[in-house]
């Protein structure tokens, strides 16, 4: 076979999923054939985990069980606890979370089985989902001396996240906000961190491997990371009227607005048209509506300026861009977005390692080596 190049492996098809379609030019997605606005308007996230699991809804029973399973496996061990405790004050919320995900495998009996083992493989991916949200509330808690909030096995997925964060219970609304940021995001084709959990299971590696090197991945600006950096620029911003200037700024100089553009998405990312619409209802209920319009006038200077000089980059928000504010209105600190992130997508991880584990070839391309060649060794000591 000849040797393409292609850096980014923009081209490359590398494996089939039956999970989720992503139709860039279309701006379409869907989970197992079900489009993603009809799911985050009707779905919960824990009907969404079982969808991605087996491919079909769950009905009222399957529904109940995957709730009480993870709702009996939210408790970390002390031990991560104390793993938790002993990071220092100002480590990245991803990084506490990467390095508490590394710690649970450990704990895990199932672990080690579960590459070969399918019920254990799907005992640890319970855990895995139940104990993400856990680790991040447990963090943010200790990182601001205050105590651990117990996870309450009376609530769901959502409810229970929001109760950790915060030591009260959430009222109905941001618990529906919340739980439809987590269907949005729960899976997305083969995205750089899903892409990596796979590669990490196809040397079938544990999933706590897999999982803790999607989390990696994911915390990068050019991927889950650009949540945090949209916040950072509506602050930066700081009025609307500021926004064209500093946007014609940052253009000028080559930088890149984050939240702006997609590797697949060539239209608008069918994810920011919802959050933008969930930004906008949040900002007329709460009338706290800065960072919302701020976000506006980011996107219609940015969108404007690339559709009249360079067209054909085809420039647009993406899911990163309107969650920043919806997650910011919702009380969420901007080094918190991308691990909240990280408790949806890993619905999406997880969905993804049963099919890599159930169907294994190793994940192994090659470089075009461009070094030199056949070279003579020098000793150390004529060097
Ligand atoms: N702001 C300004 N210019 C951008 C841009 C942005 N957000 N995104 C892409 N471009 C430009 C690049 O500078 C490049 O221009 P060039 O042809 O002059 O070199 C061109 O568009 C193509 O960019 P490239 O990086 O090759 O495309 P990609 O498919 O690899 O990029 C992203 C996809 C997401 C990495 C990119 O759009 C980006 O960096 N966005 C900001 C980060 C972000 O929001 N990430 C979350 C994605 S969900």
């Amino acid at each position: 076979m000849p040797a393409v190049t292609d850096r980014g492996l923009e081209h490359v098809v590398v494996a089939e999923t039956k999970k989720s379609k992503v139709e860039g030019l279309e701006g379409r997605l869907s989970y197992a054939g079900y489009p993603i606005e009809v799911l985050a308007e009707h779905a919960t996230f824990e009907e969404i985990l079982w969808l991605l699991w087996n491919g079909e809804l769950p009905n009222q029973q399957e529904l109940s069980d995957i709730m009480a399973s993870l709702a009996a496996e939210r408790e970390i061990p002390d031990a991560v606890h104390g793993i938790l405790r002993a990071l220092p004050a100002g480590t990245h919320p991803m990084a506490a979370l990467r390095t508490g995900v590394s710690a649970l495998g450990a704990f895990d009996p199932d672990a080690e089985l579960a590459a070969d083992d399918e019920p254990a493989r799907r005992r640890a991916l319970t855990r895995l989902v139940a104990r993400i949200p856990t680790i991040t509330a447990v963090f943010e808690r200790v990182r601001n001396d205050k105590a651990p909030v117990p996870p309450r096995d009376d609530l769901g997925h959502s409810a229970n996240l929001l109760y950790m964060l915060n030591g009260v219970e959430a009222g109905p609304a941001a618990v529906r906000a919340l739980d439809a940021y987590l269907v949005l995001l729960a899976d997305h084709g083969f995205n750089a961190s899903t892409f990596s959990a796979r590669v990490t299971a196809a040397t079938k590696s544990d999933p706590y491997s897999a999982v803790t090197s999607a989390i990696g991945t994911l915390k990068g600006p050019l991927h889950g990371g650009a949540n945090e950096r949209v916040m950072e620029m509506l602050e930066a911003i700081g009025s609307v009227e500021a926004a064209e200037g500093w946007v014609l700024d940052k253009i000028g100089r080559n930088e890149r607005i984050m939240g702006i553009g997609h590797r697949v998405y060539k239209t608008l990312d069918p994810r920011a048209a919802i959050l933008r619409r969930m930004s906008e209802a949040q900002a007329e209920e709460t009338g706290d509506r800065l960072f919302h319009d701020i976000a506006l006038a980011v996107a219609d200077t940015t969108v404007g300026y690339f559709e009249e000089h360079r067209p054909e980059l085809k420039l647009n928000p993406n899911v990163d861009f309107y969650s920043a504010a919806v997650l910011r209105v919702a009380g969420v600190p901007a080094d918190q977005f991308t691990p909240l992130f990280a408790v949806s997508r890993v619905a999406g991880w997880t969905a993804h390692l049963l099919e890599q584990y159930a169907d294994n070839r190793l994940i192994r391309p090659r470089a075009e080596y461009t070094g030199p060649e056949g070279r003579d060794f020098v000793p150390i000591d004529a060097r």
